[in-house]
């Protein structure tokens, strides 16, 4: 518990991070069975694949490490470099791998994540380098880059913005399984933005493969498509905006260490009731969808349509053409921007996105 300290939103804030929704619904719990009981265990040498693995699980879980055995695996697969699903295929590990996997165990058991030690997170079909500086991209996203790729890929050769790009895993997500389609990458900050440009470097044969083009812009979100900046070109053309904001409240403290000392604080936080970016998202959305066009916000699932206000759709349905926006796109001033506002659960059934329609206004 945390004393006084208010609750922080599930979801991003430490689930089983980066680790894919593949890996969840297949389950890890019985990761070990059929290898043996414990007093199969080699004694004095506890030097197979199963014995340091066990040995890890354990004292991971003793740490408080939320998910022990998984994490065990993954690091010992990553030390072998071998699949997750042929560890056990594996000779005995080399002095050498022995030591690098006490390492990695060492380091997590201080609470660096899982996917700053291994360098990757997994997302949906690709898995992107990810370290200190950047957002690790979280299972429940792919749920926004799901609505993104559908739209696209009606679209045949669309248009795609993702704001608050961070690793790029979204938006790369987008333009990898959307093949013909543009997509622009949104992020603020300077070092998340050497990581986005990194990705997009990483899978520049694939994207060639797939006939898609991505573009990174160093900007902010809010003011992007701003009369002057990089995206204003763009106005009333775009087939969809995805986005994964920061937006927990300022005052809130994520309870998970991994989160609250390794993900940057831009990533994080979103003014006082976690709603000041997506605010400025909205605005931006509206200026770019073309009439039918789709915005997918990620938010927590403390900002359903329940929280005070209605949370995101709360945001989304009272933004209307306002002088500043009526001035950078057509329609007429005051009429709403947003139709089909609807909130959708994550996996775990709770409010974690909004989806709405650009309004022909
Ligand atoms: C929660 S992370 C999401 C990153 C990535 N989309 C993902 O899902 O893994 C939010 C990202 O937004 C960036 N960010 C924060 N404020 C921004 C703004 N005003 N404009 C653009 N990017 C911003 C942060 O630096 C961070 O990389």
């Amino acid at each position: 518990m945390h004393g006084s300290r208010p609750r922080e939103p599930t979801g991003r804030v430490g689930r089983d991070v980066g680790l894919s929704k593949r890996d969840i619904v297949a389950g890890t719990s019985n990761f070990f069975d059929g290898l043996g009981s414990e007093s199969d265990s080699t004694g004095g040498g506890r030097s197979s694949v199963r014995d340091l693995l066990y040995d890890a699980e354990r004292r991971l879980t003793a740490a408080g490490v939320p998910s022990p055995q998984a994490d065990a695996a993954w690091l010992m697969a990553w030390v072998l470099n071998v699949p997750r699903n042929r560890l056990f295929l594996h000779d005995e590990p080399s002095p050498a791998q022995r030591m690098e996997f006490e390492k990695a165990v060492a380091r997590r058991l201080s609470r660096v994540p899982l996917q700053h030690i291994t360098g990757r997170a997994a997302f949906r079909r690709i898995d992107v380098a990810v370290g200190p500086g950047v957002f690790i991209p979280r299972p429940e996203t792919e749920l926004i880059a799901e609505a993104g790729v559908r739209v696209l890929r009606e679209a045949d050769g669309g248009t795609a913005v993702d704001l608050c790009s961070g690793s790029g895993a979204v938006g790369l997500s987008l333009a990898l399984e959307a093949p013909g389609s543009t997509v622009y990458l949104v992020e603020l900050d300077d070092a998340a933005v050497e990581w986005t440009r990194r990705n997009v470097t990483d899978f520049g044969r694939d994207l060639a493969a797939a006939g898609s083009r991505v573009e990174v812009l160093h900007a902010d979100a809010g003011d992007v498509a701003e009369a002057g900046n990089p995206l204003s070109s763009l106005a009333s053309c775009v087939d969809v905006v995805v986005a994964n904001p920061p937006y927990i409240p300022d005052a809130m403290v994520p309870r998970e260490v991994e989160v609250r000392d390794h993900d940057p604080a831009v990533a994080l936080f979103g003014g006082d009731d976690g709603l000041d970016v997506v605010r400025r998202i909205a605005r931006t959305a509206a200026v770019l969808l073309r009439p039918g066009g789709l915005l997918a916000v990620e938010h927590a699932d403390v900002q359903g349509p329940d929280a005070p206000g209605g949370g995101v759709v709360g945001v989304l349905r009272s933004l209307t053409l306002d002088e500043e926006l009526a001035s950078m796109v057509p329609g007429v001033p005051g009429a709403p921007v947003f139709g089909s506002v609807t909130d959708r659960l994550d996996l775990a059934g709770l409010p974690r996105f909004t989806l709405a329609t650009r309004l022909a206004g």
